[in-house]
């Protein structure tokens, strides 16, 4: 079962691999749990709306999960596991995209983008003035990566050529993880630093972390009180990883110069006030959305499904110890 149709070449393989099921409406909860539970279908090609949490899990009559993502927060992992279901991602192919959404809103928060294009649109511009629309510089400011994985380093290469300090906490809360001689043979100068340090010397703090109980409202009131008032915050990972009422407070209460959002915390609904806010710029979770991109995510995603119906391990597993012996 496809629950959302995916581009080709993904759903040209699907079809010459087996028989394929595409509801006419993406499956509400209750048709999944009857869809999963039907013994009907092998695999699920399932999309991030599409929640597998442990109870569906343990009654699941699946052989896999293939999700139409890199992140798999929609899926309760070790449910998987235990009950023998394989989960694939599509990781790597869309690492350069969702560092260009990142660069993109650091450049559009920073320089009013949003704003000053609803400015001239309205018919408003009247003329180059000295002070008319003035944003923040991005060369030379610091830019503080939550996490130091592969779209943190991805984002890290195009910051260092906007000449942008690179600080980074790989596994924040965390102190440093990361082996010193590999900081040292990273293309580009960047730094390690401790949590509370981040936080406190970056001018954009973009995060790169994936959702789990630890990351969940890693920035929350305190972080953004030690956060300088002049910085911007940065988010095209989860949303849950900010706790948005309190990110609304810090930007209305001058706590925070800006923030650039792809993904929500209560996705897809925003958070009251978050829309009302002048300096903030809000994409509607577009990180991997090129049209490439995309396909190739299809053509992975399509991969994983096929080898899950096979009996084989996907190419791209995030639970490989699922397989049970015997
Ligand atoms: C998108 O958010 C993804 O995880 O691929
Ligand atoms: C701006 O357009 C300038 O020439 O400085």
């Amino acid at each position: 079962m496809v629950t959302y149709p995916i581009p080709d070449p993904g759903l040209s393989s699907l079809r010459e691999a087996g028989s394929v099921h595409i509801p006419a409406e993406p499956p509400t909860a209750e048709e999944l749990r009857e869809a999963c539970t039907s013994g009907q279908f092998d695999v699920v090609v399932a999309q991030l709306s599409d929640r597998f949490d442990a109870d569906l899990l343990d009654v699941a009559k699946l052989a896999g999960i293939s999700n139409y993502a890199v992140g798999f927060d929609n899926i309760d992992i070790p449910a998987a596991t235990r009950n023998g279901i394989l989960v694939g991602n599509t990781p790597g192919v869309l690492t350069d995209a969702t560092a260009d959404v990142a660069m993109l809103l650091m450049l559009a928060t920073a320089r009013r983008a949003v704003e000053a294009d609803q400015f001239t649109r309205s018919g408003r511009f009247t003329g180059w003035k000295p002070d008319l629309l003035l944003g923040q510089d991005v060369s030379g400011a610091t830019l503080g990566l939550v996490g130091f994985g592969r779209i943190a380093r991805a984002t890290a290469h195009r910051a260092a050529a906007f000449d942008m300090n690179i600080i980074f906490c790989n596994h924040p809360p965390a102190g440093r993880t990361l082996d010193e001689n590999e900081v040292a043979a990273l293309p580009y100068p960047a730094r390690q630093v401790d949590w509370p340090e981040l936080v406190e010397n970056s001018d954009f703090l973009s995060i790169h972390v994936p959702l789990s109980p630890s990351t969940t409202h890693l920035i929350d009131t305190d972080t953004l009180a030690a956060m300088k008032p002049t910085a911007i915050l940065v988010n095209t990972a989860r949303g849950p990883i900010v706790d948005e009422a309190a990110l609304v407070d810090a930007l209305r209460n001058g706590q925070l110069a800006g923030a650039g959002l792809d993904v929500y915390e209560h996705e897809p609904r925003l958070t009251p006030g978050l829309a009302d806010v002048p300096n903030v710029v809000l994409l509607p979770h577009l990180g991997s959305a090129t049209t490439k991109v995309r396909a190739r995510m299809a053509q992975l995603c399509a991969e994983n499904a096929i080898a899950i119906a096979r009996g084989e391990v996907p190419p791209h597993c995030v639970n490989p110890e699922a397989v049970k012996d015997g």
